[in-house]
């Protein structure tokens, strides 16, 4: 008999929710879920710049042939400004296109793992659910802080000095580059140049997970925290996912950036290639070739970038139209408006959560995480009135 002796995992709690939606049969639900962008009509469709770029690659594709381990180099040069910006300008930067943002997490972890095994892994907590269990699944300790201070509902500056102060010298910080998951509440301009500056004086390096560019206040101010960084740093890792801001989720493509001196970096280039070939060998084509299309064309990046925009404005209005409903319980809904990109957390106790799902088909993720985009502006009257119903 095999595999008798593994223990069994518990599902992922926002992939477990997906499905436990999926099978309720009732009419009147509301998926606040895993973060993916829902319009109007409650879909979440293909963007008309992603479709235009498929057409065109459908009819002059030349080859099938093998793209090489480090990915389409066409789509990497197009993507470096869009995700480093003028961050890069000071440093040597090496680009490896990923399976995912996911997949650039995973990747950079490998590279951790094999450059110093026995250094940890902080984050702020909450986190994204997957986070902690990516880092261990490459053999790497993980350790936590807390994120956001709950009276001021701000970053928690006290607890990451904390942090800083207790990490053993070229340990590593994961950072939300923008649009925080879960929280949606990000470091203010300020807080990047002292996260920076602390970085730097412990000799900490940071991994900066770019998930939800220009979806919180734009391209260029979602990278501003980052620019401020590597004006403080030596050397960082970016993992970028364009599967929310090209809305290309299961074409599965991101890159990971390693950005520093150059001799670093060259190594860092050729240990990345080396996992790369013994974990997947070479990455799939479609996603990186749609994104690199869009991103050598003006008229298509045009296209892109006003429909990124409006799916940006779209989410902020749902935040404006949501911060309206006020307090409810011991919940201020007012702060909504203030926060970034996708989602908030809401202090909602288990058995409520639990309330929520069975009296009123709305489904929370397990820590209280709600997707605003997953929301239409028609719903939002029924979403508050559920949250009074359960919590005031
Ligand atoms: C999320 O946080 O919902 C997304 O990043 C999707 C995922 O894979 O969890």
């Amino acid at each position: 008999m095999h595999f008798m002796t593994l223990a069994r995992q518990a599902d992922d709690p926002i992939l477990a929710m997906g499905a436990a939606f999926s099978a309720d049969v009732r009419d009147r639900k509301l998926d606040l879920g895993i973060g993916v962008y829902r319009d109007e009509c409650g879909q979440t469709p293909v963007m008309r710049a992603v479709k235009e770029a498929e057409r065109r690659l459908l009819i002059g594709q030349p080859t099938k042939s093998y793209l090489g381990v480090e990915g389409d180099r066409a789509f990497l040069a197009g993507l470096e400004p869009l995700a480093l910006g003028d961050a890069r300008a000071d440093h040597a930067v090496t680009a490896i296109q990923t399976v995912g943002g996911t997949g650039a997490l995973r990747l950079a972890a490998d590279l951790l793992a094999r450059e110093k095994p026995d250094r940890t892994v902080w984050f702020g907590a909450p986190s994204w659910t997957n986070h902690g269990a990516l880092f261990a699944a490459a053999g790497l300790a993980v350790r936590s802080f807390r994120y956001l201070d709950p009276r001021s509902q701000d970053m928690d500056e006290a607890a990451f000095g904390e942090a800083v102060e207790a990490a053993r010298e070229r340990d590593v910080f994961v950072l939300h580059g923008c649009c925080h998951n879960p929280t949606g509440v990000d470091a203010s301009a300020a807080q990047w140049r002292s996260i920076g500056r602390a970085l730097a004086r412990r000799n900490l390096l940071p991994l900066v997970d770019s998930a939800y560019h220009g979806l919180g206040q734009g391209l260029e101010a979602d990278r501003a925290g980052l620019r401020i960084l590597l004006e403080e740093v030596p050397s960082a890792l970016v993992a970028y996912s364009c599967s929310k801001n090209f809305a290309i989720y299961r074409e599965r493509v991101g890159a990971l950036f390693v950005v520093g001196g150059r001799q670093g970096v060259e190594l860092a280039a050729s240990n990345l290639t080396a996992l790369a070939r013994a974990t997947y060998s070479m990455p799939p084509d479609h996603g990186a070739a749609v994104v690199r299309t869009i991103l050598h064309s003006e008229e298509l990046s045009a296209i892109w970038r006003a429909e990124l925009d409006a799916m940006r404005k779209r989410v902020r209005g749902l935040r404006g139209l949501l911060a309206q409903e006020g307090r409810i319980g011991l919940i201020d809904l007012g702060r909504l408006a203030t926060q970034n990109g996708f989602f908030s957390s809401l202090a909602i106790a288990p058995a409520d959560i639990a309330r929520l799902r069975d009296d009123h088909g709305v489904y929370v993720v397990p820590s209280g995480r709600i997707n605003i985009a997953g929301l239409r502006e028609d719903q939002v009257g029924a979403f508050a009135a559920a949250l009074r119903a359960v919590l005031a």
